[in-house]
């Protein structure tokens, strides 16, 4: 099938990239290169630059290339940012959006696969979040990206399209074998930075130690992102015309920020310094999936998501980048 990543220069994007051509599909990324790479790009792989807010731009793209579905990941992703700048994140995540949904609908790719986040979900209370829990966003990234999946709930019976939201727990690790990794500017992530830390004998603050949970500090359910890769084209082939399906993607398994940094520690066999700092405000004291119904309804394991190779994998890819992409050999 050929498919339309948009966002597919970016971290996520670009393992999608790679997941599809090991499928046997045809991807063309669309990307405007804001955040994603060049570099990050297979040779061989066409590369539209491009803004997702230009409806003619991605109307051609999806034509030309006679692309038949569309996995749509741009997006900008920080939540700290998304509350200082607000309505950067309604243009880019919500109008932008809207655009790519238009371009789709006027081209007939009816197969839509959209990057959601379990930041829809706020600050849920279960223990293992589910796709029917309550989703009250704390933050306006949250917001935006519910409100696409909104957007994608009318327009699926109204144009008969069959899109999929798959809702990321932290994404996470690299396919260092496929040269793939995570190179964000500026980086707020957990693991590049405690990575980062080893690396260069720096410091690792640990945001908020006073959490209800087990040692204080806040508990994430981390997902290697080539398992959410291999979700994007299970979903391809799961969406069913009329109606939009929702997943959540984590390995419903939890760690809190000492446990990873601890992990770290045995993995890089480095010494990782840890400084206790206040909370970072918007973060949920816990956050873990419920996977079944991924499991169940698209046959989607969490195969490679365990904490150490996650770390791992990671740890191979930036000692081998140690300035990210644009400066590897
Ligand atoms: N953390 C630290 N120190 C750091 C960076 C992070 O202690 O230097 C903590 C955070 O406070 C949080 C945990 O590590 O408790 C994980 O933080 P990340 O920034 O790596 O990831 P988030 O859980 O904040 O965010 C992820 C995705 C978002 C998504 C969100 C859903 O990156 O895109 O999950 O809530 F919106």
């Amino acid at each position: 099938m050929k498919v339309l990543v948009t966002g597919g220069a970016g971290y996520v994007g670009s393992h999608v990239v790679a997941g599809l051509i090991d499928a046997g599909h045809e991807p063309v990324v669309y990307d405007n290169l804001s955040e994603g790479h060049r570099e990050s790009v297979p040779a061989g792989v066409p590369l539209v630059e491009g803004d997702i807010g230009d409806l003619a731009a991605v109307r051609a793209a999806i034509s030309d290339h006679g692309a038949e579905a569309v996995a749509h990941l741009a997006a900008n992703c920080y939540v700290g940012e998304s509350v200082e700048k607000p309505l950067k994140y309604y243009r880019n995540n919500v109008v932008g959006s809207l655009a790519v949904l238009e371009a789709a609908v006027s081209c007939g790719a009816r197969r839509i696969v959209f990057s959601s986040s379990a930041a829809t979900y706020g600050q849920p209370e279960a223990e293992l979040v589910t796709e029917d829990s309550p989703q009250h966003p704390v933050n306006p990234y949250g917001e935006t990206k519910l409100a696409f999946e909104r957007a994608l709930s009318y327009a699926a019976p109204a144009f008969g399209l069959a899109p999929v939201s798959l809702r990321y727990f932290n994404a996470s690790g690299c396919w260092p074998e496929r040269g793939l990794g995570e190179d964000h500017a500026p980086e707020t992530h957990l693991i590049p930075l405690v990575l980062r830390a080893a690396l260069t004998g720096g410091e690792i603050k640990v945001f908020g130690t006073d959490y209800q949970t087990p040692d204080g500090t806040a508990v994430r359910d981390y997902v290697h992102v080539r398992d959410l890769a291999a979700a994007h084209i299970l979903a391809l082939e799961a969406g069913r015309e009329g109606e939009h399906l929702a997943f959540n993607l984590g390995s419903e398994t939890g760690f809190s920020v000492r446990e990873l940094i601890d992990l770290a520690r045995e993995v890089t066999g480095r010494e990782i310094r840890a400084v206790d700092s206040p909370r970072r405000p918007g973060d949920p004291a816990r956050l873990v999936a419920s996977n079944s119904l991924a499991r169940e309804v698209l046959g989607w394991t969490a195969g490679h998501s365990d904490l150490r190779s996650i770390l791992a994998s990671a740890w191979e890819w930036q000692r081998a980048h140690p300035e990210g992409y644009s400066a590897a050999s």
